[in-house]
């Protein structure tokens, strides 16, 4: 029997799961913004906000849905996966009440420190901006500011990296944040780890590297993400042994501590002169690291979200062993002032052995044109990281100048800076 599986989500992540999911199931989609991408793998796409709990139920009941993948955090904090759970259909993607170990990165280190769970930086919980400020000038600097609740990725300021104290506090006074968490700023080099977790077990994919930041050499305000690779072992270049390992540590002691935790959880890790250290969880896959990590995935992804909602033992992860390299087109002026309205010139013919993926779009009669965020993102695959890139450079060759593309992720280049920044850490 093929399953009806209800998607919710529009992005770049979500055409990735789409693909995933596609030949094995009987697919249906839902998004505030139809992609194009998504809506071609799709038996139905219905156009309904991700926060809309009771739309996307009633959705999934009318569809017959046997079961629900959630993509993007808002739902998750909107409580799709409650309002999903509670019709019968079994949601991939936690609960509301398990989904603040991101909505809320004030619980998030709370939950940490009370678990016991490694790896946690020392932190302070503010609701009150002139204590927050008064802390910032108690502390010899070397912050990170991060307002609790969701921002996208582009709340937190880091003192000593992007801002200065003094920027830091007028960014704070300026804000209306309820509540800010201030922690000790982590230094090295950042990974991610995404794993499947339900019924109090858990099955890791191999590490990602996310570049946030909009300009080449890690230079500009933050985004979304801008690419992302991953290499032929689950470790990264500039990774020690052992890092993999302690950053599986981590999750598990999560999960001992949710055991009703459901879905993807991701481990954003900073990879530090004494081992990797949280920056952050995730309650879903990462964008852009699940164009990443769905790929290389050998196990088929409809039996690791059956096997979660029927209480069986997750299966084992296979993956192709092939390194990959991610990278976005957004528009020109992105993240700060996108200019939106350039027809995108990449298809996926045109991206060839490349993978491409549709986020943000605009569907017009004659074409595709860019909105003002993330366009599309292409991804390489090869035996090497370099192979991987340049793959997903040729595909790129294509998307002309009113879009953006951080040329240098995936490069050697760029990785021989992360291994150096790292040897130079640990000296
Ligand atoms: P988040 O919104 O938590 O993903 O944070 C966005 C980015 O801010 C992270 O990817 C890091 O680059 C940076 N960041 C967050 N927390 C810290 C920290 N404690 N130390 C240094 N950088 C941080
Ligand atoms: N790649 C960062 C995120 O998905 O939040």
């Amino acid at each position: 029997m093929t399953e009806t599986v209800l998607l919710i989500g529009g992005g770049g992540r979500e055409h990735a799961i789409a693909r995933a999911l596609a030949g094995d199931c009987t697919l249906y989609a839902c998004a505030s913004v139809r992609n194009p991408g998504i809506r071609r793998l799709a038996e139905g796409f219905e156009t309904i906000s991700e926060t809309d709990t009771e739309a996307i139920a009633a959705f999934a009941t009318d569809i017959d849905a046997d079961l629900a993948v959630i993509g993007p955090e808002s739902a998750l904090e909107a409580g799709v996966a409650d309002a999903l759970d509670d019709a019968g259909v079994y949601a991939f993607g936690p609960r509301a009440e398990e989904a603040r170990l991101e909505t809320d990165k004030a619980y998030q280190r709370r939950f940490m420190r009370d678990a016991d769970v490694p790896g946690c930086p020392d932190f302070a919980v503010f609701d009150d901006t002139d204590a927050a400020c008064d802390y910032i000038d108690a502390s010899d600097g070397d912050l990170a500011v991060k307002p609790a609740g969701l921002t996208g990725g582009k709340g937190v300021k880091v003192i000593g990296d992007q801002v200065t104290a003094d920027e830091a506090k007028a960014y704070l006074q300026a804000s209306d944040y309820d509540r800010v968490v201030l922690e000790e700023r982590l230094v090295g080099e950042e990974f991610t780890v995404q794993a499947f977790v339900a019924n109090g077990e858990f099955r890791a994919t191999p590490a990602v590297q996310d570049h946030k930041r909009a300009y080449e050499g890690d230079e500009g305000p933050n985004t979304g993400g801008m690419g992302s690779y991953s290499d032929t072992s689950p470790s990264l270049p500039f990774m020690r042994e052992g890092d993999y390992d302690a950053a599986l540590d981590v999750i598990e002691a999560v999960v001992e501590a949710l055991p009703a935790y459901k879905g993807v959880l991701y481990g954003q890790f900073m990879s530090t002169a004494t081992g990797p250290k949280v920056v952050e969880f995730n309650a879903r896959f990462g964008d852009p690291e699940a164009m990443n990590t769905l790929p290389v995935l050998e196990t088929s992804l409809i039996d690791v979200v059956t096997a979660a909602r029927d209480d069986d033992p997750l299966p084992a992860i296979d993956v192709s062993g092939a390194a990959t390299v991610c990278k976005y087109a957004v528009p020109q002026g992105y993240p700060t002032d996108p200019d939106s309205g350039a027809r995108i010139a990449v298809d996926e013919e045109s991206a060839g052995d490349a993978l491409l993926y549709y986020a943000s779009v605009d569907e017009r009669d004659d074409g595709l044109y860019t909105t003002t965020s993330r366009s599309f993102a292409v991804v390489g695959r090869g035996d090497s990281i370099e192979a991987a890139e340049a793959e997903a450079s040729e595909a790129l060759a294509a998307a002309g100048d009113r879009v953006r593309i951080r040329e240098d992720i995936g490069t050697q280049a760029l990785l021989d800076r992360r291994v150096t920044h790292m040897r130079e850490l640990r000296e």
